[in-house]
């Protein structure tokens, strides 16, 4: 195959045939063509797009470079949960156990963070002894005993959009909407399940800030994932401001495990519970919408939730009592505090997710060391009336430098009025 001509055609904006991605996703996954033919591909598509066809053609293409994983014997509804990236997002972390306390089976695969948004398994991984690499055996056992797990990709699964995606990270060519819908479906296809929840952030700290692009992403994982034979339902949920008070990888965990106690964190329970409700009624666990919302409440409110949230990370190795013996903090804090009296207007993602990134808790190359207890807590949300020298945020970090750079992130990233802001929906559209 000459990949050039496939280049060429592509920068003419042409069609490619379902033979070509599928020859593109082994040649980027066995390493048969230089990543730099593999870039000026990628930035062909995002200049020129892709039809319905050609984004299905690479769905697939990626869903079976590696793998495709299958559960028989699991005789419980099989439900995934994706999000598109967010600031604070530890949703996966009470969605996927809440989801199986109401009787669903959620073999979920993730990543780690890169760029300003997290992942959830560094989130995981502040956790002693947290396993993320697991056996296809090891994962079946696990799935069947505690209902779901939360593992790695592994080079065996979708390694074409590992390739791919780890390329488009470093050539500006991340935030197109047919590459991220067939990186996205595709990896679920490979994970197996029948019913996807797929949560599409939109505003500053997303992908796609503006709303109609993510309802356009939206759209369009809904109809790959149904031309697979698969349900799917998105929520196109609101992240101009980081989720809940806490951005940062134990800081997150912490975070969860309050929501799986009980605890009314702002929007983290309220949107986690949407989200499991929607995957219960899409995959027929819960008869309708007003059931499923019931069911999934119920979860969460009578400790079940947690109670499997314990048992998966103790069967994937990790110590809940050693990560809450551990010894907090990072070795440097500051405050943010109110330059003036007012209304705190704007607690802007982007910036609190790049702040919380330069002060250790992410990465900017993939092999980056992060510190687990790095990352910013929110001590005032947007609509809170402060006075001056309230502290807005406090940042964590591991050295003074780090410490530096992200408070001078952080000054550009909020905005206080004389008049409260107005009202801002959590959920904006839901494609069930
Ligand atoms: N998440 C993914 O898995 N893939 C993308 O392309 C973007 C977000």
């Amino acid at each position: 195959m000459d990949f050039q001509r496939l280049i060429a055609a592509k920068r003419d904006g042409k069609r490619l045939r379902p033979q070509d991605w599928r020859w593109i996703a082994e040649a980027a996954s066995e390493g048969l063509v230089p990543d730099y033919q593999l870039t000026a591909l990628l930035m062909a598509v995002y200049l020129r797009g892709m039809d319905f066809s050609e984004t299905y053609a690479l769905t697939e293409a990626v869903a079976g470079s590696g793998e495709r994983l299958s559960w028989p014997g699991v005789d419980r509804p099989l439900v995934d949960k994706h999000s598109t990236g967010g600031v604070g997002d530890k949703l996966s972390l009470v969605v996927v156990p809440l989801l199986a306390a109401c009787g669903a089976a959620v073999p979920k695969l993730s990543g780690r963070g890169l760029g300003h948004t997290g992942g959830t398994l560094d989130k995981l991984q502040a956790i002693p002894g947290y396993r993320a690499e697991l056996s296809p055996e090891e994962l079946r056992r696990i799935l069947t005993r505690t209902g779901c797990f939360i593992a790695g990709h592994t080079r065996r699964i979708a390694p074409a959009d590992a390739v791919l995606y780890h390329l488009r990270d470093v050539t500006a060519t991340v935030d197109s909407i047919p590459l991220v819908a067939a990186s996205i479906v595709g990896k679920k296809l490979a994970a197996g399940a029948e019913t996807f929840v797929i949560d599409v952030k939109t505003g500053r700290g997303a992908l796609f800030a503006s709303q109609p692009k993510a309802l356009r992403l939206a759209r369009l994982i809904k109809r790959a994932s149904e031309k697979a034979g698969k349900t799917c339902v998105c929520v196109v949920s609101e992240m101009g401001a980081p989720l809940g008070r806490k951005v940062g990888n134990a800081l997150e965990v912490e975070e969860a495990l309050a929501v799986l106690a009980g605890e009314d964190v702002p929007e983290v329970r309220e949107l986690s519970l949407e989200l499991a409700a929607q995957g219960l009624k899409a995959a027929g666990i819960a008869p309708g919408i007003t059931a499923a919302r019931t069911m999934s409440r119920k979860g969460l409110d009578d400790g079940s939730a947690r109670e499997v949230f314990e048992q998966m990370i103790s069967a994937q190795g990790g110590d809940l009592d050693a990560f809450a013996k551990r010894k907090r903090g990072t070795p440097v804090s500051a405050e943010l505090k109110a330059p003036r009296d007012g209304w705190l207007r704007r607690l802007d993602a982007l910036v609190v997710g790049r702040a919380a990134r330069l002060a250790g808790a992410g990465r900017t190359l993939a092999d980056d060391e992060i510190d687990p207890e790095a990352g910013v807590e929110i001590i005032a949300k947007p609509g809170s009336r402060i006075t001056t020298g309230d502290p807005i945020l406090v940042v964590h970090a591991s050295e003074e430098d780090e410490l530096r750079a992200a408070m001078k992130e952080l000054r550009g990233g909020i905005t206080i009025g004389d008049e409260p802001p107005g009202p801002r929906p959590l959920i904006r559209r839901i494609l069930s």
